[in-house]
C-alpha cells in the first residue's frame, strides 16, 4: 500500500508546483539526535510539499544540552501536541518508548543498530521501478550485516515481499545465527553478485566500532568493496544502491558508485515520495490510499 501510494506522491514531486494543501494545519516535529542529510532533507521536504508545519528539533540548542531527559523532552513536545514525531536516536528501540510516551504517531528515521524502516521503503520502491517485481528477485547484500539498521529493515522487508536474498561480509560483521534471518552466505564477493538482480552495499560505520572488525579499510576494499573489475559477473540489467552516505573507495569505488548500473540517486529522490506517502497514511488513514487507487 505505501509503495503504491508513493508512486501517487511522485508524481506531486515531478510537477512544476510541487506542492498539495492535504495536510494544511498538522505539525510534524523532526528529532534527530544523529546526524542525517538524506532522511532529514527528505522528511523535510516530503512535510512541506503536503503543506504541513515542519519544526525541527535542534539536540544542541535543546534543554537536554542543560540536563534535561529525553523522556522529560518527550512529555513536554507532546504537551505541544504535535500530529507526527519523527526520530533518529542511537539508541535501538527508543522511536518505541517515545511513541508509548506521546499522543503523536512516531516514525522511525533510524535507532541505532536496529532499523531503519523509511530506508527499506524507499530502496524496495526503487527496486520495483526496475524490475516490476520483488518476488523472485535475487538481491545481495554486502556489508556490516550485524550492526547495519539499514540491513535490519531491508533483510525482512525484502524476504517478506518473495525477494532471496544473499549476504556477505567479514565473518566479525555476521550475526551469529544469520541464517535465521532467511538468507543466504556467500563465501565470496565473486559469489555473492554473480547472478544477481539486485547488488546492495552497506556502508562501513567508522563513527561506530566497524573499522575494529577488520584489519583496515584498505584490506576491506580489497576483499569486500565493490570495483570496476568485478562488473564483469554481474548480470546485465543488474542495480546497484548504496543508502549513503558513501565511503568511496572503501565499500564501493566511484567508477562503480556513479556508473550506469547504480540506482543510488533514484534512492535519495524516492526517500521524498515514500516519506510522503508514509506521512499521508498516518494522517490521512487508509482513505487517503483508496482516494489515489
Ligand atoms: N540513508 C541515510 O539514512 O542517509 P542519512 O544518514 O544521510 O540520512
Amino acid at each position: 500500500m505505501i509503495l503504491d501510494l508513493a508512486e501517487s506522491t511522485k508524481t506531486i514531486n515531478e510537477r512544476t508546483v510541487k506542492k498539495v494543501p492535504t495536510l494544511r494545519g498538522r505539525t510534524v516535529v523532526n528529532l534527530f539526535f544523529e546526524p542525517s542529510t538524506r532522511t532529514r532533507v527528505s522528511f523535510e521536504i516530503a512535510q512541506k510539499r503536503l503543506s504541513a508545519d515542519s519544526v525541527n528539533f535542534s539536540v544542541s540548542d535543546s534543554s537536554i544540552s542543560k540536563g534535561e531527559t529525553l523522556v522529560d523532552t518527550a512529555k513536554n513536545l507532546s504537551a505541544m501536541n504535535p500530529s507526527v514525531v519523527v526520530i533518529r536516536h542511537s539508541v535501538a528501540g527508543f522511536p518505541h518508548r517515545l511513541a508509548k510516551l506521546m499522543d503523536a504517531s512516531v516514525i522511525n528515521a533510524g535507532d541505532g543498530f536496529h532499523e531503519h524502516p523509511t530506508q527499506a521503503l524507499l530502496d524496495l520502491m526503487t527496486i520495483r521501478e526496475r524490475k516490476k517485481e520483488i518476488k523472485g528477485l535475487k538481491v545481495a547484500i554486502i556489508g556490516d550485516i550485524a550492526r547495519s539498521r539499514v540491513a535490519g529493515s531491508n533483510i525482512p522487508c525484502l524476504t517478506k515481499m518473495g525477494a532471496e536474498v544473499t549476504v556477505m561480509a567479514p565473518k566479525t560483521m555476521l550475526p551469529f545465527d544469520v541464517t535465521r534471518l532467511g538468507v543466504k552466505v556467500a563465501p565470496s564477493l565473486k559469489d555473492a553478485i554473480k547472478d544477481k538482480d539486485v547488488v546492495m552495499l552497506l556502508r562501513i560505520q567508522t563513527e561506530r566500532d566497524a573499522a575494529t572488525r577488520f584489519p583496515s579499510l584498505r584490506e576491506y576494499n580489497r576483499y569486500f568493496g565493490l570495483k570496476l573489475e568485478h562488473l564483469k559477473y554481474l548480470k546485465k540489467d543488474c542495480i546497484i544502491m548504496h543508502p549513503g552516505p558513501i565511503n568511496r573507495g572503501v565499500e564501493i569505488d566511484p567508477e562503480v558508485a556513479d556508473g550506469p548500473f547504480s540506482v543510488i540517486l533514484d534512492q535519495v529522490a524516492n526517500g521524498v515520495s515514500i516519506r510522503m506517502a508514509v506521512l499521508l497514511l498516518l494522517l490521512g488513514g487508509r482513505s487517503i490510499y483508496e482516494v489515489s487507487d
